[in-house]
């Protein structure tokens, strides 16, 4: 049975994937998660797969050598997935040390624990073993409107203290390949959306502030443009990529789906007036006078657009989920998951390790 180390499996993405991993392969993998329970790591999106006898959680954290090493050593590891990072633009702005030492330290830390478990001793890897490295769009940096894509082959130009973080990480990937042939993708996706996104970022903002008659808050003048993919869609190419790409190089991840920020805004709002029954005292409250223009995000990139033309190419992935759909199934899962919602934005979301771990 193959066994995946996942890291950052209780973010966002990296649940999804894990979702999306038993929902495709169930009891045919064995799934050890490694997360550190930041701010952003929650059990609860876990929660109905936390008993299977095929998956594990280990709380960790990536810069931990010992610990990381630790899971190498008692596991026969065949495939890394590496999601854990630091992943919020606006707080590595505030504080860009952390980014620092997770998504380049840590990554450091999880290529040399992979390299110190899969290497012979003349110098080649185990026979299929594999690690790969998500990564993001933003390391190749702004665009502007009527430019051409983001390619595998721009060059690398990010601008936030984030972005310069996960190039470098990227970089360090890459430098294993050059140098050791150690066996490695990595994948550069553009924004995701979907179930279980931290209220912190655009898309789960909007939705939930405007279901309590909050502001929307449009950083500038909300006509920065970026390329929306449900976060399925990417954990599927994620899976192709590691099944069927080539050892050593890099696909683009993206939706064919640019927006503005406003754009999205507006659809939200009107998808919310759409889906609420006219019964619910919330579809009051759902109204474009909520939108609030405020000042701009420092170095705010303009423009993200992905060719995901060479994983068409090579692997055949393509988006399939379009906007329209996503974006309901995304406001149908928050309808349905308020507790979730109201875990995460009170913090007791993260007393959920010690109530469901203290007796394992
Ligand atoms: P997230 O912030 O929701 O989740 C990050 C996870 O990593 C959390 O569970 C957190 O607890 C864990 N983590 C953080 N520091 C850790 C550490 N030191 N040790 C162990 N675990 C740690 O992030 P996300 O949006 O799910 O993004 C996942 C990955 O995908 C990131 O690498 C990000 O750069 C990349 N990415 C995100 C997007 C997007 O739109 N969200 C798009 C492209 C790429
Ligand atoms: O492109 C991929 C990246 O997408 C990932 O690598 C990052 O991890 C992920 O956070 C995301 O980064 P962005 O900065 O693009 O996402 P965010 O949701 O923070 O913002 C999306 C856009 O909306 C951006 O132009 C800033 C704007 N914005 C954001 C917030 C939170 C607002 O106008 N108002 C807001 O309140």
């Amino acid at each position: 049975m193959r066994t995946y180390l996942v890291t950052g499996g209780a973010g966002f993405i990296g649940s999804n994937y894990i979702h999306y991993m038993f929902r495709k392969y169930g009891d045919a993998i064995r799934i050890i998660n490694v997360d550190a329970l930041t701010y952003a790591g929650n059990l609860e999106n876990l929660k109905d797969i936390e008993e299977r006898d095929n998956y594990t959680f280990v709380k960790a954290d990536i810069r931990d050598r010992e610990a990381i090493e630790k899971i190498f050593a008692e596991n026969d590891i065949d495939r890394v997935v590496h999601f854990a990072a630091e992943s919020h633009v606006d707080r590595s702005i505030v504080n860009p040390e952390i980014f620092v030492e997770t998504n380049v330290l840590g990554t450091l830390v999880m290529l040399n624990a992979a390299k110190k478990a899969w290497e012979l001793p003349d110098g080649t890897f185990k026979a299929d073993k594999k690690f790969l490295h998500v990564s993001t769009d933003e390391v190749y940096g702004s665009l502007e409107e009527g430019d051409t894509y983001f390619y595998e082959t721009t060059p690398i130009d990010p601008h936030s203290p984030y972005s310069a973080s996960k190039a470098s990480s990227d970089m360090l990937v890459k430098a294993y390949w050059d140098t050791y042939r150690f066996p490695m993708n990595i994948t550069n996706c553009s924004n995701n959306y979907g179930p279980f996104q931290f209220p912190e970022k655009l898309i789960p903002l909007i939705i939930n502030n405007a279901l309590q008659g909050k502001k929307l808050p449009v950083y500038g003048d909300g006509k920065n443009v970026r390329d929306w993919l449900y976060v399925d869609d990417h954990a599927k190419a994620i899976d192709m990529v590691q099944e069927n790409g080539r050892l050593g190089e890099r696909y683009n991840i993206g939706g064919h789906n640019e927006k503005q920020n406003i754009e999205i805004i507006n659809i939200i709002l009107e998808t919310l007036q759409e889906m609420l029954p006219d019964e619910d005292p919330r579809k009051k409250l759902v109204s474009k006078d909520l939108i609030t223009y405020v000042t701009d995000r420092k170095g705010h990139d303009r423009r993200y657009a992905i060719a995901p033309d060479k994983i068409k190419e090579e692997i055949g992935w393509y988006p399939e989920t379009m906007f329209k759909d996503g974006i309901r199934l995304t406001i149908q899962w928050f309808f349905e998951h308020e507790d979730w919602m109201k875990n995460v934005t009170s913090g007791d979301y993260q007393k959920y390790y010690e109530e469901m771990y203290k007796n394992k």
